[in-house]
This record gives structure tokens, sequence and C-alpha cells, in this order.
């Protein structure tokens, strides 16, 4: 037994990016505790500025896939998630929020991971025409930003996990 015997960690350097699914449906009890672990994301000062677009009709994951230029997967995938910020609480210039969302989307990849499911991270916010074109598609209004899209389900294809450290990349006290 070693301290890599571990699940959390075992999930974490096994998760990758996957773009092919099965059509599998997810089953409703794993899509909501996808959701409970992205709501226990941490948010810079609690603000917890996340709201989280479900979509698993395939008309509307396909109108996604449509608009999505990097999000053809969206057209197998049984399963997406956006995660969405409000943004109004935030000072003038505080960012925060792609932060939270952020954190919060990575939980919805490592708990699908640790579920069975496989994902890939889409970006949208600040993406141009990518943002213009997904933001109708949902319904989101002005006031609110797409962060990401978390397209989910069981995967058809494998990757290897990750291991080790690049340690050009550590710095020790001091870069
Ligand atoms: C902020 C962010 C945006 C991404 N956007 C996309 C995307 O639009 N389309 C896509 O296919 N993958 C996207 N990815 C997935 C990356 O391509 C992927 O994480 C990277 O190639 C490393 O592969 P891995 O996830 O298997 O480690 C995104 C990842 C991140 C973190």
């Amino acid at each position: 037994m070693t301290l890599r015997d571990n699940s959390v960690i075992t999930t974490i350097l096994s998760r990758r990016s996957i773009r092919k699914f099965c059509s599998d449906a997810v089953p409703p009890e794993m899509r909501d505790l996808l959701l409970e672990c992205a709501f226990a994301a941490p948010s810079a000062h609690n603000r917890r500025p996340c709201h989280f677009i479900v979509l698993e009709d395939r008309a509307a994951l396909d109108a996604l896939a449509e608009v999505h230029d990097s999000g053809k997967m969206l057209f197998q995938a049984p399963l997406a998630i956006a995660v969405c910020a409000e943004t109004a609480s935030y000072p003038e210039g505080d960012l925060a929020w792609v932060e939270d969302c952020s954190a919060a989307l990575e939980n919805i990849l490592v708990a699908a991971k640790g579920l069975g499911l496989e994902g890939v991270w889409l970006k949208v916010m600040g993406r141009h025409p990518r943002n213009e074109r997904v933001r109708p598609v949902l319904g989101v209004p002005e006031s609110v930003e797409i962060v990401g899209i978390a397209a989910l389900g069981f995967g058809a294809e494998e990757k290897p996990p990750y291991e080790g450290i690049r340690v050009d990349r550590v710095h020790n006290n001091l870069w």
C-alpha cells in the first residue's frame, strides 16, 4: 500500500480529455452527484457565482454542437453541463468568477472520472465568435458569463494516466 493507492489521487491522475462517447445515457443520480460536487467547489469570498445549465435533450446537445466550433463531440455526448457566472456581485475588474467557475468545472470533470464517466472541458468565455454563437443557444442573458462547458458521458476512447513532475517547472522558495 503506497500513498498512490488512493482513489482521489488515482482519479485526478487518470482524468484525461475524452472526446468520444458511447450512446448510453448518464444516470440521473450520477448527474446530480456531479452537480453536487460542482456546488462544493471553493469560491473567492464565498461569493458562489455559478449557475449550471444541464443539457440532456438530444436536440439541445446537437444545437450546441452546431455552434461550438471545437465542440463536435457534443453530437455524441449524452450530457453537457455549462458553467455560467453571475458576475454582478463582483467589484469592477475583479475576475475571481473565472477562477470560481473553473474550480467548479474541474470538480465536475474529476467527479465524472471518479464515477466511471469521461469528459472534456470546452472553452466558451472570451473566445470570439464562439461566445456570441453559444449564448443564444443556451439562452444566457448578457449579464451572465458562460465560463465553459463540460461534455460528459461514458467514454469510447482511452488515454493513459498522468504521472510524474516536471522538475523544470518547480521552483523552490523563489523563481
Ligand atoms: C480552459 C480550457 C479550455 C479548453 N477548451 C477546449 C475546447 O474548446 N475543445 C476541446 O476539445 N478541448 C478543450 N480543452 C481541453 C484541452 O484541450 C485538454 O485539457 C488538453 O489538451 C490536455 O489534455 P488532457 O485534458 O487529456 O490532460 C480545454 C481545456 C481547458 C482547461
